[in-house]
């Protein structure tokens, strides 16, 4: 056999091994056996992209096998017996003396290498001819083991949206699900093709690293190199915030994770989402999916079904609506592989620097070894080959941007040098006549917080026609992350000529906030609020 047939062959004998319930060792031994044979045959043939897509196939058929089985065990305990054994048991009870079957299996073989053959004719039609299609998927059917590895989902919709979903994923095709943070796109993580995929969906510069998602810690210890060890610190935050919004950079095993994943660098993003429909689509896939948010490049990251749609709508087979995403802003990724013990923060997000310092202060309060220090990229420290490496989340690329353009508007942070601040109006008579709009009206939308006092001395030039995104208190920073991307979308389908964002302080949730908002604005003005 060559290389590829010994892989897939391995993969299957895989499959059989995990569906091999006692009873019927013997019967998937057979099956093995012959697979054995009609990858030998299929191998000799040379026609490589045939037998790919029937692997796929196969791989998906007996994926589903175990899971169908897996549900019928619930409520069939008559499912641990073969076919024949079956017909038998029940024959037994009705008091009939059934014939053997002993051409059983090879019956059964014939019938399963020609409906693969048909199958996957079906499957290429039907993705050729992609329309989105968009399932719901409800959160509150879905619960899982303490372990993670178990997953039970009360709704049929929700199972069948879950179980397509995790069939396009392993046949290749990207996906978009919820996650707690924002929607995903994703695609197997362990093969190269499908990944490869979510980088021309989004138009994505193949040097920027994708996140791996995991939905247990099996999985996550499943993608490590055989000798690592966790550090006191990983322990900690992930004893802490998985699942969650919280990525951390882990040494990458080549020989598992393709090099498109990591863009070729010596470490892998994992994160354990919180968002049970992206756990359990994950667990039913069982694979680590990798997931960038589900826009296309440089967009402000989807925070609800229709954002997904509206940007890759025909690009992309399925979307799992899951609702709105409860933290708004993509997760933390944290750099804790450094020599010197500290914690690095390359990009802030969902989890807060106060969450991740208070955890670390009281996990290392009784050790020996001195708290780490955390460290915030490009606020406590600055490396020069992190600002050229797109692996610092959002530097080398223009990110979060509408097609309008965005101005940040600062009255509470110091003023720099040599700029002078304007009055509101002052302000407002500066962007009439420097911003391109019809000759009625300049359609101006505002993302602030509800209770801005600069927002209200704004929306007093009635010359202008405001369309407000009121973001939530300014007490409330979760809440404004939370509706962020949501308003620089909603603004920007609703045609403004012009999105002012409100700047907010950088404490808790706000360091990411600003963080977004810093590089969607493509300028800043300093306002001054008497
Ligand atoms: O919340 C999230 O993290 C979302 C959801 C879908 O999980 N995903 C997300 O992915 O935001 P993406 O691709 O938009 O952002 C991932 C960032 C990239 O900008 C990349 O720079 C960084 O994580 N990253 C990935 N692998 C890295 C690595 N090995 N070293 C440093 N940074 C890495
Ligand atoms: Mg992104």
């Amino acid at each position: 056999m060559v290389a590829y047939h010994t892989h897939a062959y391995r993969n299957v004998l895989r499959e059989v091994a995990k569906a091999n319930a006692k009873p019927r060792s013997a019967r998937n031994k057979d099956i093995a056996l012959n697979f054995r044979a009609f990858f030998a045959e299929s191998g000799r043939s040379g026609d490589a992209p045939t037998f790919q897509q029937d692997m796929q196939n196969v791989l998906t058929f007996m994926r589903s096998q175990r899971e169908y089985k897996a549900l019928l065990e619930r409520y069939n305990p008559l499912i641990d017996l073969t076919g024949e054994e079956r017909i038998e048991a029940t024959a037994r009870r009705v008091g009939l003396n059934m014939p053997k079957m002993p051409d059983f299996q090879d019956k059964y073989l014939l019938n399963f290498k020609s409906s693969l053959r048909r199958s996957s004719q079906v499957q290429r039609t039907m993705v050729t001819a992609t329309a989105t299609q968009v399932f719901a998927c409800d959160s509150t059917s879905i619960a899982f083991s303490s372990e993670g590895d178990q997953v039970v989902i009360n709704s049929p919709e929700t199972l069948g949206a879950l179980h397509t979903a995790a069939s396009f994923l392993n046949d290749l095709h990207p996906v978009a699900f919820p996650t707690e943070t924002v929607y995903g796109l994703g695609a197997v993580a362990l093969n190269a093709t499908a990944a490869l995929k979510i980088f021309s969906t989004k138009g994505r510069p193949p040097d920027n690293p994708l996140i791996v998602h995991v939905s247990s810690r099996r999985m996550l210890q499943s993608l490590l190199p055989h000798n690592y060890k966790l550090s006191r610190s990983y322990e900690l935050l992930i004893e802490h915030f998985w699942p969650g919004p919280l990525t951390l950079l882990f040494p990458c095993d080549h020989s598992l994770i393709p090099d498109i994943i990591t863009a070729g660098q010596p470490t892998v993003a994992i994160r354990m989402p919180s968002h049970p429909v992206a756990r359990a689509l994950i667990a039913i896939t069982d694979a680590p999916l990798a997931a960038p948010s589900a826009n296309s490049s440089g967009k402000p990251s989807p925070t609800r079904a229709e954002h997904v749609l509206n940007d890759l709508n025909g690009k992309i087979p399925l979307i799992l609506d899951g609702g709105p995403c409860e933290v708004g802003l993509e997760s933390t990724v944290v750099d804790g592989l450094h020599e010197d013990g500290n914690i690095r923060i390359l990009r802030p997000g969902g989890v807060t620097v106060e969450d991740i310092t208070q955890v670390l202060v009281a996990g290392f309060s009784d050790a020996e070894t001195p708290i780490p220090h955390i460290l915030v990229h490009r606020r406590d420290y600055l490396d020069d080959a992190l600002e050229q490496a797109p692996t610092t989340p959002g530097m080398k690329y223009r990110h979060y941007s509408p097609s309008v353009p965005v101005t940040l508007l600062r009255s509470t942070s110091d003023v720099p040098l040599g700029i002078e601040p304007l009055s509101p109006s002052a302000f407002l008579e500066d962007i009439k006549h420097v911003t391109p709009h019809s000759p009625d009206a300049l359609r101006v939308g505002l993302l602030m917080p509800s209770d801005s006092i600069l927002m209200k001395s704004l929306i007093n030039d009635a010359t202008i026609q405001w369309h407000e995104f009121p973001l939530g208190l300014v007490s409330e920073p979760a809440i404004i992350a939370r509706r962020l991307f949501d308003g620089l979308l909603t603004l920007e389908r609703e045609e403004v000529d012009l999105i002012l964002v409100e700047e907010v302080s950088e404490e808790k949730e706000g360091l990411a906030i600003m963080n977004r908002v810093k590089k969607a604005a493509g300028n800043t003005r300093w306002i001054t609020i008497s």
